[in-house]
């Protein structure tokens, strides 16, 4: 460690003194200077692999001095302490790309800890000029050509090798495990592991042991030591799942690990230190779910480095044909079919549906379609009734009779399901709303739905 070179800016002369006195002890190069100017000047002149600013320092204020001195060094890795920063500021200070924001007073052998393991994973990591930019590989797995989701590759470029937090919010099926991937796989951390826990769906005594494993005899049952999946994870990516659904009490152990980058196994006596990269993912708004002291407001701003909201599918409807083809052309080959493609109006009734499911939802259906056909090219009446009721918007104002007659009967039977579906529907299912959509009573309503099966 002792040929890197570190600087420290502090205006208290106490403390600067004290921390430029731990570091040298520790064996590193150090300098100390008081404002930020003088701190310029350094980092301009010679190499300086750490700084530890003070986030109000004179003439030039740590942010600024941040920002700077990542301009004039990509790879210096930056510290910033402060009397007592607000979250916020440390929130932008992170994105700024800061290491880690303390609060004074610092501990020094806790930040020569994080020092070194900083300089340790720079050095883990092959330094690159450019952004990286998602592999095409990965690329071609995440179908969509819409604003939307170009902002989303855009910022997986971004973020992918910097380490930091990410947090992705999406309604169910619009892809955060395969953003998480996405990430993981264009990440520096691609040869390592990639380990996805789904925190609702462990029962929460048994949560505790899978994170973070146990040692022998440490309760009824554990018969031999096991190792946790954070453990599995060393020097990759964790991908927390459900982050929402997440009891209290793991949720401090959690931010242990994200704070100090070690845990403790159950039934263990010593930490255990691990190097590991977090992506979590959730439907639920957690900040609704601080504000009901439901989540720790602390752990969801140390996660919520980095967030990524995916878009709902029904607000990227030109994405819909593009999605359909892929998934018809991985359905073809899996189901042994040979689908053409959709007719325009059978496209058209996709793109105007809501989506409730999102992309899982449109490849659940395309998948059923295509084991119901064998071939030809999907239409209209192959698609299913909750898809139609959709288009029945458009249609209702103009029904044309078929040039070859048609069943009175089935037709309006046909209309009146279809306008009392669409009605359930956009009520989610309330009765009561729905006949006030269709400006009828309830008990009529009821009577219609029994009487057409609904
Ligand atoms: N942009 C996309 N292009 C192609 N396939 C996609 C895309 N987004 C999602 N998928 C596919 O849709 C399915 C659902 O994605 P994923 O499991 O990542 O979503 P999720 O948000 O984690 O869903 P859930 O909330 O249900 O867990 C997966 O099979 C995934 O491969
Ligand atoms: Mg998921």
């Amino acid at each position: 460690m002792s040929d890197h070179n570190i600087l420290v800016v502090e205006k208290d002369n106490v403390l600067r003194c004290f921390l430029v006195d731990s570091l040298e002890r520790d064996g590193f190069k150090v300098s100390g200077v008081m404002d930020g100017e003088e701190a310029l000047s350094i980092i301009s002149s010679k190499n300086i692999d750490v700084l530890i600013t003070n986030l109000e320092i004179p003439k030039i204020d740590g942010m600024s001095l941040l920002t700077n001195a990542k301009e004039k060094n990509k790879n210096i890795i930056v510290f910033m302490t402060a009397k007592n920063g607000s979250v916020d500021i440390a929130v932008n200070a992170m994105k700024l790309g800061v290491e880690e924001f303390l609060t004074n007073p610092v501990m020094p052998e806790k930040l020569i800890e994080k020092i070194k393991l900083s300089i340790k994973k720079k050095q883990q990591k092959p330094f690159k000029a450019e952004q990286t930019t998602i592999s095409l590989k990965i690329r071609e797995n995440i179908i969509g050509d819409s604003k939307e989701i170009k902002d989303i590759f855009e910022l997986i470029g971004k973020v992918a090798d910097t380490d930091s937090t990410v947090l992705i919010y999406g309604e169910s099926g619009t892809g955060k495990e395969l953003i998480a991937k996405a990430i993981h796989y264009s990440s520096y951390r691609k040869d390592r592991p990639f380990i996805p826990v789904n925190c609702g769906a462990i029962p929460e005594e048994l949560l505790e042991s899978e994170l973070f494993g146990h040692e022998k005899g440490s309760f009824t049952g554990a018969h031999k030591a096991r190792t946790g999946r954070f453990e599995l994870a060393d020097t990759g990516t964790v991908f927390l799942d459900e982050i929402g659904d997440m009891s209290p009490k793991l949720q401090v152990k959690i931010l242990r690990v994200l704070q100090e980058q070690e845990l403790e196994r159950v039934g263990g006596v010593r930490p255990v230190k691990v190097d590991i990269r977090i992506i979590a993912a959730t439907h639920r708004d957690l900040e609704k779910a601080v504000a009901n002291s439901k989540f720790r407001e602390d752990l969801y701003y140390r996660l919520n480095v980095i967030p990524v909201t995916l878009p709902a599918l029904r607000a990227r409807p030109t994405d819909i044909p593009l999605l359909v083809r892929h998934f018809i052309n991985i359905f073809n080959i899996q189901k042994s079919r040979n689908i053409q493609g959709v007719t325009k109006e059978a496209l058209e009734c996709l793109k105007a549906y809501s989506w409730p499911g999102n992309i899982r939802e449109l490849q659940n259906i395309v998948e059923r379609m295509i084991v119901l056909k064998m071939d030809g090219i999907i239409d209209v009446e192959d698609l299913p009734d909750k898809i139609l009721s959709g288009r029945l918007e458009r249609d209702s104002k103009e029904i044309k009779l078929p040039a070859d007659g048609a069943s009175f009967n089935t037709m309006v039977t046909n209309f009146e399901k279809q306008l009392i579906q669409q009605a359930l529907t956009k009520s989610s299912g309330v009765k009561n709303k729905a006949a006030k959509l269709l400006n009828m009573n309830r008990t009529t309503l009821v009577e219609k739905i029994k009487k057409l099966n609904l």
